[in-house]
C-alpha cells in the first residue's frame, strides 16, 4: 500500500481532484466502476504524478496507506450509498470515507452515524469551484470527526485554493453534516447572487436599453471595485459573448428557463424548518421556478399588461443599480450566515462563521473580495446579532439605501420584476422597524383562534373575549 488518498468515481470532478492530489505530490489511488474511465485518466494525465489505478475495488482499498482515505465523487443519492457500503465492507476501523458530492446533510448525518458504529470515519465535505476549481484549487468544506481531520486535513488543505493572505480555503467546520450544510448554504447564496445580478442586467437592458456588449463593460468595471467577485466576472464574460451561428449576443439566444439541481431548494426547505428568513435565497429559487413554469408564462404573456405610464429612469441609474446590488447581496449573505448559525445551534456543530467566510474567499463560486470584510466582521465579534449590525456593513447598507429605494420603486413603475432587490430591501426595513404589523396578526389570531398574545406593558399571556363582552383575560 502506497497511496496517500484514493478517489472513487472518475467523472470530471473526480478525475480533476485526483489530478490535483497527484500534482501536489500525493500518491493517488483511482477507481471507477467502468474501468475504461480509469484507463483514460491514466493515459491522458498519468505523467502529472503518482497514480495507482485499480480495476477491482478490493485492489483499490488494498493500495491505500492506513488510515485509508477514500474520497467518493459519485452521483448524490443511491449511488453514494452503494459505494459507501462496498468500501466500508473492505475497510478497517480508523479508515475514512470522504463524500465530496453535493449530498443532503441529513444523509451525511445518517451515513456518518452508521459508519461510526463500524469504527470508520465518514467525512461529508463540500467542494466548490466547478471543474476548474477541482483541478486548480477548490474551496473545501469538510465535516466529520476531529480525529479524521488530523490526517486528512493537511492533504485537503494542500490541494485547496489559497486566500489572498495565503491561508488554505479548507478547514474543518464541525462534526457529521456541518460541511455539507455549509456547502448547501453556499449554493443558496450562489442562487441569490446570480438572481441579483440577473435583476441588475434586466433593469439596465430592458429598462434603460443598454446593449449586452456595453453591459459587459459595466460589469467589468464593477468587478474592479467593491463588487469584485467571480460571479460578476463570469457575467461580463457571458454578456460579452457573441453567438457564432447568429451573430447575436449569446444571452439573447439562450432559452430563459433556469435549471436547478436541488441545493437551493434544500436551503429554503431547511430554512423554513429552522424558522430563519432567507428571503433572498427563497426568492432566487422561486424566480428560477417561475422562469421554468412555462404553462403559466405562456398563459399570461399575452393577457397580463404592464405599466401604461412612461417611466423616467433616474439620472445615475447604473450607479443606483450597482449600490442596490451590493446592498442586496450583503442582505443575502447575512441571511445565509443566520441559517448556518441556527443549524449549528440546532445540531450542536459549533461552526465558526469567521472560518466559514474565510474559506469562501477563494476557489468557490461565491468567492468575492468583500468576504475578507465579512471574515473580519465575524472575527472581531462572533456574537453579532446579524452581519448587518457589523459597523462596516451597517454603513454600506445605510449609504446605499436611497439608491436601493430608487431602484426598487423604479423597477415597480417600469414593470420589471426584482424579487431579489425588493425582498432584500423589505428585509432591511423589517429589521429596522421598531414596530411591525405582527401585533395586528397576533390580534387576528387571538380573534379567530384564541391563540393569545403578549402585551407591551405587562408580563403574561392574554386573550380578549372577542365573541363575548370583549373583556381581557390573563391566562
Ligand atoms: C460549486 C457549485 C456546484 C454546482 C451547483 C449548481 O460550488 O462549485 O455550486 O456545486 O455548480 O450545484 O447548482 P444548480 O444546478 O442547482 O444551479
Amino acid at each position: 500500500s502506497t497511496a496517500d488518498i484514493g478517489v472513487v468515481g472518475l467523472a470530471v470532478m473526480g478525475s480533476n481532484l485526483a489530478r490535483n492530489f497527484a500534482r501536489h505530490g500525493f500518491t493517488v489511488a483511482v477507481y471507477n466502476r467502468t474501468h475504461a474511465k480509469t484507463t483514460e485518466l491514466i493515459e491522458a494525465h498519468g505523467d502529472e504524478g503518482d497514480f495507482v489505478p485499480s480495476e477491482a475495488l478490493e485492489d483499490f482499498v488494498a493500495s491505500l496507506k492506513r488510515p485509508r482515505k477514500a474520497m467518493i465523487m459519485v452521483q448524490a443519492g443511491n449511488a453514494t450509498d452503494a459505494v459507501i457500503d462496498q468500501l466500508a465492507a473492505l475497510m478497517e476501523p480508523g479508515d475514512m470515507i470522504i463524500d465530496g458530492g453535493n449530498a443532503h446533510f441529513e444523509n451525511t448525518r445518517r451515513r456518518e452515524a452508521a459508519l461510526r458504529e463500524k469504527g470508520l470515519h465518514f467525512v461529508g465535505t463540500g467542494v466548490s469551484g466547478g471543474e476548474e476549481g477541482a483541478l486548480l484549487g477548490p474551496a473545501i468544506m469538510p465535516g466529520g470527526s476531529e480525529e479524521s481531520y488530523e490526517s486528512l486535513g493537511p492533504i485537503l488543505e494542500a490541494i485547496s485554493a489559497k486566500a489572498p493572505d495565503g491561508t488554505p480555503c479548507c478547514s474543518r467546520l464541525g462534526p457529521d453534516g456541518a460541511g455539507h450544510f455549509v456547502k448547501m448554504v453556499h449554493n443558496g447564496i450562489e442562487y441569490s447572487d446570480m438572481q441579483l445580478i440577473g435583476e441588475a442586467y434586466d433593469l439596465l437592458r430592458r429598462g434603460v436599453g443598454i446593449e449586452p456588449a456595453d453591459l459587459a463593460k459595466t460589469f467589468s468595471e464593477w468587478n474592479a471595485g467593491e463588487l469584485d467577485s467571480y460571479l460578476i466576472e463570469v457575467t461580463a464574460e457571458v454578456l460579452g459573448h457573441v453567438d457564432a451561428a447568429t451573430g447575436k449576443p449569446l444571452v439573447d439566444v439562450i432559452v430563459d428557463q433556469a435549471g436547478q439541481k436541488g441545493t437551493g431548494r434544500w436551503t429554503v426547505q431547511i430554512a423554513l424548518d429552522l424558522g430563519v428568513p432567507v428571503t433572498g435565497i427563497a426568492e432566487a429559487t422561486f424566480a428560477r421556478a417561475l422562469s421554468s413554469g412555462t404553462k403559466q408564462r405562456e398563459g399570461a404573456v399575452d393577457v397580463l399588461t404592464g405599466p401604461t405610464a412612461k417611466v423616467d429612469f433616474p439620472a445615475d441609474f447604473v450607479e443606483d443599480v450597482r449600490q442596490a446590488l451590493y446592498a442586496s447581496k450583503i442582505v443575502a449573505y447575512a441571511q445565509g450566515f443566520d441559517q448556518i448559525a441556527a443549524a449549528s445551534a440546532e445540531y450542536d456543530w459549533g461552526i465558526d462563521l469567521g472560518s466559514c467566510s474565510a474559506l469562501w474567499r477563494a476557489g468557490c463560486i461565491i468567492r468575492a473580495r468583500f468576504l475578507d470584510r465579512i471574515t473580519e466582521a465575524w472575527r472581531s465579534n462572533p456574537e453579532l446579532p446579524t452581519l448587518l449590525a457589523a459597523p462596516e456593513f451597517t454603513k454600506i447598507v445605510t449609504d446605499a439605501q436611497d439608491a436601493w429605494r430608487r431602484v426598487v420603486s423604479t423597477a415597480a413603475l417600469a414593470g420589471i420584476p426584482t424579487p431579489g432587490f425588493s425582498s432584500a430591501l423589505a428585509y432591511y426595513d423589517g429589521l429596522r422597524s421598531r414596530r411591525l404589523p405582527a401585533a395586528l396578526i397576533q390580534g387576528q389570531r387571538d380573534f379567530f383562534g384564541a391563540h393569545t398574545y403578549k402585551r407591551v406593558d405587562r408580563e403574561g399571556t392574554f386573550h380578549t373575549d372577542w365573541s363575548g363582552d370583549r373583556s381581557e383575560i390573563q391566562l
